[in-house]
């Protein structure tokens, strides 16, 4: 995060390199036969194909995407994963919180600034439908990159775990009152840029920027090239201080640009390693780890000569990401003005379907998106009661607010929030137990800044932000299949400023063929705000994901 007066100076510079382009993308999203891994399936492409096409952009133009649905039996929409979405809360895509699902054979614009440089990705947030595929990286290059003139050329390296079945099967089979130990999917595969893989032609005394991307649905992933040390330059899109590392662990929505140099004196073809980590805790040395699915890339400098087979890591030890510095000295915001404590358990619901719970109790979606709820209900949209059971928290404009997420599950767990970077002040080592206030704690001066923190398992950490971006923003688990159990909350920052906010007609008419009201309280009453008959109180007991009913609505 950049401060007021870097940012003048920095758009000033903006403005002496290039003048803002308007960036423009139409896609239809479609359902495409691939084979990622060798197995053939289903899987959601845009304009027939599949992987999905990047978007690409320089800080300060803007993007514009026209979806067009044409998946026939399901739903769709996007998200834009770390955009802050300045003055454009409307675009930031989740169903339920900013817009209505958008329904086949209908369009629907998104168009917002890109202000802050980085490596990003987009995907559908509608009802746990991307692990179906429609996901891709999202790059805003920086006229005044720090790293400029450090590196030769530029890569994507996405992971992912990878499905045989459908989203909507997984899910199904999960919610289910027999899963009483809250089992997630297990990945059938690993796959790497979407199946095509990852080997790169490599020059001695060329460094290469690596941006890597985990798309994934459950599982981290370990990361290690032989014989050649990562300069780790982002956590997510903010830049650190150059760290150097042998192991790299990234989990599911995180991103870390890395720098790769090819010296004079290598010799032959390198390998490296990626590896899913699908273990509940990599730092537990008596737990029994498990490696089951990898992939092994090259570094090719001659490509007549083999390419070696990886290294077994016997133990992996990556770097602690939370300790790593920020680029620009930017001390920690304090104090803070608002805590919000997120204490989060699996739990079960009134008819006993495995959830997942912040503060003992599970999100489910409303009728009336949060966002347009906010927009709608006058002076009541500081009381949290108009919003129903999405875990509602209010912020001020322009308050600094801490966050605690004390993980109380034996497992580790992303969280990323969606409108802001935030500083990890602090996180506690696996095991360490819930957060006991801020005293005793050693937090950081200059703490880094990202979008997405794993938490260690049963123990916590310490985020903070400040109010500056008046919106609706999600705050959840980055394991897709831990969003559909309710693992969610939702900061509704500054009300008092999205009073009267207007929607796009298309964003609107997308609610009405949905069929969803577009005003008043979670359940559309728009006399008594504070009335909550309607609400949903109880999770749905069938699942349907993100097919589309029209019966239904
Ligand atoms: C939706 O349509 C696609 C393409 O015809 C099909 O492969 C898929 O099974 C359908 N999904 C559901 C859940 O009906
Ligand atoms: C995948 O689908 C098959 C067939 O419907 C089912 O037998 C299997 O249990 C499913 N696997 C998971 C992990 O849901
Ligand atoms: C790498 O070099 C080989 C041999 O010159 C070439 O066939 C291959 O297409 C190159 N790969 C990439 C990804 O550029
Ligand atoms: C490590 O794993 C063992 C075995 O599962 C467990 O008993 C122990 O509590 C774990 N330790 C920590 C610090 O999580
Ligand atoms: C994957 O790599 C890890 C680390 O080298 C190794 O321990 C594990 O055995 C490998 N797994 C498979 C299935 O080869
Ligand atoms: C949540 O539930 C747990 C276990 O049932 C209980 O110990 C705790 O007091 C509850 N917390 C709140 C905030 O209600
Ligand atoms: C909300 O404000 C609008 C515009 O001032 C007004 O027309 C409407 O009556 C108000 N609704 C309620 C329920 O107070
Ligand atoms: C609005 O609804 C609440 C809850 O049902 C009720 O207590 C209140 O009296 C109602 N207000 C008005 C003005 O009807």
């Amino acid at each position: 995060m950049i401060p007021p007066s870097t940012l003048l100076f920095f758009f000033l510079a903006l403005a002496l390199v290039a003048s803002p382009a308007t960036v423009t993308y139409d896609w239809n999203v479609m359902w495409v036969w691939a084979a990622p891994d060798g197995f053939g399936r289903p899987v959601i492409g845009i304009n027939g194909q599949w992987p999905c096409p990047p978007i690409e952009a320089t800080v300060g133009d803007t993007v514009v995407i026209n979806l067009l649905n044409l998946l026939g039996n399901q739903t769709t929409g996007l998200h834009f994963h770390g955009i802050n979405q300045v003055q454009t809360a409307d675009m930031d895509g989740p169903s339920g919180t900013t817009q209505c699902s958008v329904p086949p054979d209908m369009g629907l614009k998104y168009q917002f600034t890109v202000d802050e440089a980085g490596t990003y990705w987009y995907h559908s947030h509608d009802m746990g439908q991307y692990p179906d595929g429609l996901r891709g990286p999202f790059i805003v290059h920086d006229p005044v990159d720090p790293f400029e003139g450090s590196y030769d050329e530029e890569h994507i390296l996405s992971i992912s775990d990878w499905y045989h079945n459908d989203s909507i099967t997984l899910v199904r089979n999960m919610l289910n009152p027999s899963n009483t130990d809250f089992r997630p999917p297990l990945p059938d595969s690993l796959i790497v840029n979407e199946g095509q893989g990852f080997e790169l032609n490599v020059t001695k005394g060329k460094t290469y920027r690596i941006r890597i991307i985990n798309y994934a649905a459950f599982a981290a992933a370990m990361v290690h090239f032989d014989s050649h040390t990562m300069g780790i330059i982002t956590n997510d899109a903010a830049y650190i201080k150059k760290e150097k590392a042998y192991h790299l662990r990234i989990g599911p929505a995180q991103r870390h640009d890395i720098l790769i140099s090819v010296g004079d004196r290598d010799a032959g073809n390198y390998p490296f390693l990626v590896a899913l980590d699908v273990n509940r805790d990599w730092t537990n040395s008596t737990e029994t780890m498990s490696w089951p699915l990898n992939y092994t890339g090259h570094l090719v400098l001659d490509p007549s000569l083999p390419l070696p087979a990886a290294q077994v890591v016997d133990r992996w030890l990556p770097p602690d990401d939370a300790l790593f510095k920020p680029y620009e000295d930017i001390a920690a915001y304090s104090p803070y003005d608002k805590l919000i404590t997120l204490d989060f358990r699996f739990c079960l619901d009134q008819n006993g379907y495995p959830r997942s719970c912040f503060n003992n109790l599970t999100y489910i979606t409303q009728k009336v998106p949060t966002l347009y709820s906010a927009a709608t209900t006058n002076d009541s949209n500081t009381n949290p009661i108009v919003y129903g059971q999405v875990n509602p928290f209010i912020i001020d404009y322009g308050i600094t607010v801490q966050i605690v997420i004390n993980n109380l599950d034996s497992a580790s767990h992303p969280f990323h929030l969606h409108g802001h970077q935030f500083q990890v002040l602090y996180r506690g080592a696996s095991g360490s137990g819930p957060w006991r206030g801020d005293d005793g704690l050693d937090y950081s001066v200059f703490p880094p800044w990202r979008d997405v923190v794993t938490v260690m398992p049963d123990s916590f950490a310490v985020l903070r932000f400040r109010a500056h971006n008046p919106g609706v923003w999600l705050f959840h688990c980055h394991i897709e299949w831990h969003v559909e159990m309710g693992l969610t909350a939702t900061v509704i920052e500054a009300p008092d400023r999205l009073r009267g906010m207007t929607f796009p007609a298309d964003h609107i008419e997308a609610c009405r063929r949905m069929g969803i009201p577009y005003r008043g309280n979670a359940a559309g009453n728009t006399h008594n705000f504070t009335d909550t008959t309607g609400f949903r109180l109880v999770p749905p007991t069938t699942y349907n994901g993100a097919l589309y009913l029209p019966d239904d609505t």
